[in-house]
């Protein structure tokens, strides 16, 4: 742990992480146009991990490009710590997608760095770092493998760790461990919330899995089909650290199927 003790808590932040007034946004494709999102209105506090969940094509991906500063709403308010994101600013939010988007040609080390390289930060740094990164998502000894050296869930903790590196207040992951297997998402899923727990991160997480909502979120947020609208929100008031036997009992179960009633009379 004794690497972590650079790592800010950004304790000068304003508690509030996110907020989004009444958002909504439409998107002019080759078939017309498509009200993608309508009247979204959201906060997350600093600190806090939030899931969303909702029908494919509910507008979540849009969501959360609008959070990194990847897309911009059509109307509507979003601030980060208090401030528009007009353009993408890792110093800020960080971002993990589905896909470990790592560059083939560089290890595992050189594609952690690579956002700090873009800095110009001097190179003893940028690799301890990295190194440092690596370490806190379970990659001791793996800097100087290739992608294709590691598997799926060790090419997303590659992500996290170059989601992390920056040492952004906030942390936007769609759907991180869709593309793994069970187990696997199951370990990463525990992993990510000793992460989270030890950085002080903000988390905002997309998910089509219940179970890992439930099991990692302070609140989920449960979004209407096309156009995504909040319909819920559900604080899940499990205790932490979350434990597998939770999975087990009658309030876990509960809070799941409270999110699936949602999302079923969606369809
Ligand atoms: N660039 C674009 N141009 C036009 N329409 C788009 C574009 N991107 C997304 N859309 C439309 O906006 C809606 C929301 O898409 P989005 O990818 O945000 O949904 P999602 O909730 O992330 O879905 P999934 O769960 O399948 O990932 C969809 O109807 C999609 O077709
Ligand atoms: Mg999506």
């Amino acid at each position: 742990m004794q690497q972590l003790a650079n790592l800010s808590v950004h304790s000068s932040l304003p508690t509030r992480a996110i907020e989004v007034s009444q958002l909504s946004h439409v998107y002019n494709g080759i078939h017309g146009e498509v009200l993608a999102l309508e009247d979204i209105s959201l906060q997350v506090e600093s600190g806090k991990f939030t899931v969303i969940v909702g029908p494919s094509g509910c507008g979540k991906t849009s969501l959360l490009m609008m959070m990194a500063g990847l897309r911009s709403q059509t109307s509507g308010e979003l601030l980060c710590h208090g401030a528009p994101i007009p353009q993408p600013d890792p110093n800020r939010v960080g971002v993990v997608f589905q896909e470990a988007s790592l560059f083939p040609w560089l290890t595992a080390a050189q594609n952690v760095e690579f956002p700090l390289s873009l800095r110009a930060d001097p190179k003893v740094a940028r690799r301890q770092r990295a190194l440092q990164m690596l370490s806190l998502v379970g990659l001791d000894g793996f800097a100087d493998r290739f992608p294709h050296e590691l598997s799926g869930g060790m090419k997303q903790r590659v992500s996290i760790a170059r989601g992390l590196v920056q040492d952004p207040p906030v942390l936007l992951m769609d759907e991180p461990f869709a593309a793994l297997d069970e187990q696997t998402r199951m370990t990463m899923g525990h992993e990510l919330l000793r992460i989270w727990a030890t950085t002080s991160k903000t988390v905002v997480f997309v998910t089509h899995s219940l179970t890992e909502a439930v099991y990692l979120a302070d609140e989920v947020l449960v979004m209407s089909a096309r156009p995504g609208r909040i319909i819920d929100r559900i604080a899940i008031d499990l205790p932490r650290p979350r434990t597998y036997e939770m999975m087990a009992s009658d309030k876990f179960g509960g809070l799941r199927e409270r999110i699936w009633q949602q999302i079923r009379s969606q369809h």
